[in-house]
């Protein structure tokens, strides 16, 4: 998809939040004029900048060139050995963190564990031990499905510590999704549980992989924690219990040296076309940015207690849950469930149980948190936090003025924090004791981060001005590919505006600088938070046998931010109805997962097209948004078809 020419902007959002009594003094970065000093420095000196970061962390072997950028292919740190769950974890423990909580976590049904640093490392490094009995070597992907729990973080530490890169796959994505990531990582080890809980029931994890497994895939092994102690099959020789593997093992295991741009973790994410890409994040630069983005954005100080409510099997979990808190020695609060359960006072109840002092969450979750009413969060203590986040979509002035007032009681800065799976850590934030935040905007870029507004032909667009987000230099947790296909990563991220990464989002910014993010300008939509490309959810539909063609649109929606609408065109014969209609939207379930589902799925006999037979999404998105059409239809291809569409609803 190319990028459109203009973007029009028509938010006005006047009001202003300085830093809350007291919390500049006590910040990492505390001024303005020290924030724009250390960016000037990081945009002129790069190099010298992220030197000098770096010096903070443990290398086995120092690096010897911090940047090595021909586009679009960047090495950070080149000739550098290091091992990140070596930095999350012993380097920790030599700090004096060792009896310091690591992890402090809560199941949904109400059990809690923690774990310290030192245990946290025995743990790992069991583990660890036990997945190299099973053969696993340095380099094997080794697949993760899992809850919530804390055995989740130990499994991906362990594979960082031998240098087996991990792909994390969402426990909501249904057996063919995983069946698919498998195939194209060709992984042959999947660590997964019996199951987990989600809104008081157990998702059945253990079964769908072994639906995906059965799909024939490259799994040899698939090692199974208990959790929900629920019933599941079992094929001898193929799975392991995880408590069965790490009895007996040794609690120490020497840490794989790895190279800085040895590869660290996949992350499957969604673009524009019906396969889900692998991003490839590397070791040394995606460690340094995450743990110093986490440290500088979220202000992390020795005693926090941090929360961040996203599920690591999104980007989130991966630098804000696991790799950059752990790194900084805080303590980090997990929890396994969902919101509401038992109820919506769930996340308030966790906040004042386990005095967190940072919340980090969703534009989504706190639209249907802000939703259920005021007297909810009024009822708990919530003095303990300091700070408040917000992730994944742009956060409305409204939802925003709500997290400020009735969960941060004023006294907490908001950092709204704008990024992407493929940039591995935050670009856009406020820092929280430096800057005055303005509801709706993510502020400024962060060190070393060259953001620009730029219109398709890579002209600079002036204060205001609606236009492309791109990124100017290359930074250290860039994404350094696309599993199997460096053509695709060349093409999506480095050639729509030459030599810069397109970040596939609208914005602008205004004339203090600040960023105002405006949504993506391709066909990934996003829903509560989650990206979902619509061409996959065409193609899970079209595998119906009753399908000819569909085309999936987004929509605006109050919690989710965007939902989506399906326009289904039947093969000859098949007659539309209620139940064909359930039984595509169960399909999509099952081809991705229940938060691919379209909200709205209408039948038609054609879709409309331009003469040269692309589908007019724009007018589909109208109808389904509006209930009418009223743009410009000069290029389509036949006009009954709109007026069918509008029949049909
Ligand atoms: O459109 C932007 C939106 O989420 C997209 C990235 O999605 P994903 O790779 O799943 O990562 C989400 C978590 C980092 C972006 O292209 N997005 C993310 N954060 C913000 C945002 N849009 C506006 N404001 C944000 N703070």
């Amino acid at each position: 998809m190319s990028a459109p020419d203009t973007i029009m902007s028509s938010m006005v959002e006047t009001r202003e939040f300085p830093p809350p009594g007291g919390f500049a003094a006590q910040a990492h970065i505390g001024s303005v004029a020290e924030y724009e000093r250390m960016y000037k420095r990081s945009i002129e000196d790069p190099e010298a900048f992220w030197a000098e970061v770096a010096e903070n962390f443990h290398w086995f072997r120092k690096f010897d060139k911090v940047l090595d950028w021909r586009c679009p292919n960047a090495q950070w740190f080149v000739g550098g050995k290091t091992n990140v769950a070596y930095n999350c974890l012993d380097l920790q423990i030599e700090r004096g963190r060792g009896n310091h909580t690591a992890i402090l976590w809560e199941g949904e049904p109400g059990d809690t564990t923690t774990l310290t640093y030192s245990e946290l490392r025995t743990e790992v490094c069991k583990f660890a031990n036990a997945l190299k009995k099973l053969g696993v070597k340095k380099g094997d992907v080794v697949t993760i499905y899992m809850p919530m729990v804390p055995e989740l973080t130990v499994a991906m530490l362990a594979c960082a510590r031998i240098g087996a890169p991990h792909s994390i796959i969402f426990g909501g994505f249904s057996a063919t999704a995983i069946a698919d990531r498998v195939h194209d990582a060709n992984s042959k080890i999947i660590i997964t549980a019996d199951g987990g809980w989600r809104r008081g029931k157990i998702v059945p994890l253990k079964d769908n992989v072994d639906a995906a497994v059965e799909q024939g895939t490259s799994v040899e092994t698939v090692v199974v924690l208990k959790r929900c102690e629920n019933e599941i099959k079992w094929t001898g020789g193929r799975d392991h219990w995880w408590h069965d593997l790490v009895e007996g093992e040794a609690d120490a295991c020497e840490p794989e040296q790895c190279d800085a741009e040895d590869l660290l973790f996949i992350l499957y994410t969604s673009g524009t076309t019906g396969k889900p890409k692998g991003i490839m994040h590397t070791t040394a630069g995606y460690m340094v940015y995450t743990a110093y983005t986490a440290k500088m954005i979220f202000d992390l100080k020795p005693d926090d207690v941090y929360w961040c409510t996203a599920d690591i099997g999104w980007i989130t979990g991966h630098s804000y849950i696991t790799y950059g808190p752990l790194q900084n020695g805080v303590t980090v609060l997990m929890y396994e469930g969902a919101p509401n359960q038992p109820d919506w006072g769930r996340f308030w109840e966790i906040v004042q149980k386990h005095k967190a002092t940072i919340f980090y969450t969703a534009p989504t979750a706190i639209r249907a948190l802000a939703r259920q009413g005021d007297e909810i969060p009024a009822k708990y203590d919530l003095s303990s936090l300091r700070l408040l986040g917000s992730v994944g979509e742009p956060i409305n002035p409204e939802a925003w003025m709500w997290y400020y007032e009735k969960i941060g009681r004023k006294n907490c800065p908001i950092v709204d924090t704008w990024w992407q799976t493929e940039t591995g850590g935050i670009l856009i934030s406020p820092l929280p004791g430096a800057f005055t935040l303005k509801p709706g905007s993510a502020t400024k870029p962060f060190f070393g981060i060259d953001a620009a507004v730029m219109d398709s032909a890579g002209v600079v667009q002036p204060d205001n001005a609606g236009g492309l987000l791109v990124i100017r230099k290359p930074w250290p947790a860039m994404l350094r590919g696309i599993y199997g296909d460096m053509e695709r990563y060349q093409k999506q991220y480095w050639s729509q505006i030459d030599g810069k990464y397109f970040t596939s989002d609208a914005c602008r910014r205004d004339e203090d600088g600040n960023f105002w993010l405006m949504g993506r300008v391709d066909d990934v939509i996003n829903i509560s938070g989650h990206r979902i490309g619509t061409a996959e959810v065409e193609s899970a539909l079209v595998s119906h046998p009753a399908v000819a063609e569909a085309a999936v649109v987004g929509i605006p929606h109050e919690i989710k931010g965007q939902a989506l609408a399906a326009f289904v065109a039947l093969q000859v014969g098949r007659a539309a109805g209620d139940d064909l209609k359930k039984e595509l939207l169960k399909h999509v379930g099952t081809q991705i997962g229940a938060i691919a589902r379209p909200d709205q799925l209408r039948f038609t006999d054609a879709l409309p097209k331009t003469r040269s037979g692309k589908i007019m999404r724009r007018l589909l998105k109208e109808l389904a948004s509006t209930g009418e059409v009223k743009g410009d239809t000069t290029t389509l291809e036949d006009f009954n078809v709109i007026a069918s569409l509008r029949d049909d609803d």
